[in-house]
């Protein structure tokens, strides 16, 4: 997102990290291209022993501790340069955390206890709660306290590591807080040195003044919310729930079709209470389905021959308490490029955190640490389209790291629900965590 005030836009001195025990790199594995699949997940690059340089705000030079020392920018600055000793950590490519949806006021806590009481998501929804119940409180809320909220939820993601965020809008439903919301996305990102992605979720559920005439929500999404949204550069994407209770197939495909003239990117909720049929929607090219705690065997098959990412969120069935689980395997063995998210929201997902992510795609999807990782960031670039520019560790690339304070990579998903990240390096910021007394 482009922003006169950008608050990476300040100089950054070089940044040069040594001794790192395992730099995860995620370059890009020989002879191949696109998103990655099946063994090439597995994929990370480690270099040993490792230093990285960063200067502008990208990365200069990669390589092990004694090679990088030797690089003559060093000679060139000697003082200049913030040199870090990484002491034998791990470090990674800052994560990519692709669906988020941080455009809220309030926690959901009277649903939270609905549930534990038996009711599910969409029982509570019809009853007055859900995605709806969070809807008035951001209509009334200013652009400035939307904005802080926002801001807020980007700085705990940042705690855990991640570097870059997709967020949507999707709880104000008129076209003026829908346009309020992405409005204080970017005025949160303005004032964050990571990178943010907006996406337009006007359909993310028919709002109650429009209840029985969810085609004229539709028009109104088309005609008036994805042309403003795009005229004013608000929004990269548009997002559409495409499910049971919330937006059919034909209304998708519509919400697409003006979401290409008006030249925004697509993507979609799918198959997360019901099979959502995608076959008819990959013509249009979306960047990412996401959930898929549903999908039939023919449109594995299809996904395998596209480069449309399937971003798996197991944040939401973790909280929503389901025995079920997306097919991660089933979906990486078959060949489609997976990515894994948060979906940080006040519903079905309220965490920030990706290492707990990481951790619930280990022991519940049965992905290896390795895979989960390179879900993480290389596959969430690809789902941003941002892959030339993040996801992995290699000159020409964005500043974005994170360090963690472990020796073996493995431990990243192993310590669950824990929070090892010792600081990060955000578009060439180093950018410490409050609980961290590790950088020297
Ligand atoms: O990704 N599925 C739709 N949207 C969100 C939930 C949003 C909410 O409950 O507030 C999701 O799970
Ligand atoms: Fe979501």
């Amino acid at each position: 997102m482009s922003s006169p005030k950008k608050a990476s836009s300040r100089i950054r001195p070089p940044v040069l990290l040594i001794n790192i025990g395992q730099l995860l790199t995620l370059r890009e594995p020989k002879q191949h291209r696109g998103p990655r699949r099946g063994k090439d997940l597995q994929e990370l690059g480690i270099v040993e022993d490792a230093a990285v340089l960063c200067a502008g705000g990208k990365i200069v030079s990669v390589g092990k501790t004694h090679e990088v020392l030797r690089d003559p920018r060093l000679k060139k600055n000697p003082g200049q340069v913030r040199e870090i000793d990484c002491r034998g950590q791990v470090v990674v490519p800052g994560f990519v955390d692709s669906h988020t949806h941080p455009a809220f006021i309030q926690p959901r806590l009277a649903d939270f206890e609905q549930r534990i009481s038996g009711a599910t998501y969409e029982e509570i929804a019809e009853a007055g709660g859900g995605i709806r119940s969070s809807v008035e409180a951001v209509r009334r809320a200013s652009r400035p306290e939307l904005s802080a909220t926002i801001l807020a939820g980007f700085k705990q993601m940042n705690e855990q590591g991640t570097t870059t965020i997709e967020a949507k809008s999707g709880y104000g439903l008129t076209v003026e807080s829908e346009l309020k919301s992405l409005a204080a996305i970017r005025d949160a990102a303005a004032n964050w040195p990571g990178t943010v992605v907006s996406t337009l979720l006007g359909a993310h559920t028919v709002p109650r003044e429009f209840q029985g005439r969810s085609s004229q929500y539709v028009e109104l999404v088309c005609s008036e919310m994805i042309p403003h949204a795009a005229k004013q550069r608000l929004a990269e994407f548009v997002d559409v729930f495409t499910d049971r209770g919330a937006f059919s197939l034909e209304d998708t495909k519509r919400i697409f079709q003006a979401a290409a003239a008006s030249g925004l990117g697509v993507r979609a909720h799918v198959g997360q209470l019901s099979e959502t049929p995608l076959e008819p929607l990959l013509p249009f090219e979306p960047a990412s389905f996401d959930h898929l705690d549903q999908v039939n065997e023919q449109d594995i098959r299809e996904l395998a021959r596209h480069n449309t990412v399937a971003t798996l969120v197991p944040g939401a069935n973790f909280f929503l308490g389901l025995e079920k689980f997306p097919a991660a395997r089933k979906l990486i063995d078959a060949g489609v490029p997976v990515a894994l998210a948060t979906d940080y929201n006040p519903g079905s997902s309220p965490t920030p955190s990706m290492p707990f992510v990481l951790s619930l795609a280990c022991t519940h999807m049965k992905m290896l640490p390795a895979e989960a990782i390179a879900a993480a960031t290389i596959n969430g670039a690809w789902a941003l389209g941002l892959e030339n520019r993040k996801g992995s560790v290699e000159a020409g690339k964005d500043a974005d790291l994170a360090v963690f304070e472990i020796h073996d990579y493995r431990e990243l998903p192993y310590w669950f629900a824990a929070s090892r990240c010792a600081f990060s390096v955000v578009n060439g910021s180093i950018m410490t965590n409050a609980s961290s007394s590790k950088l020297e």
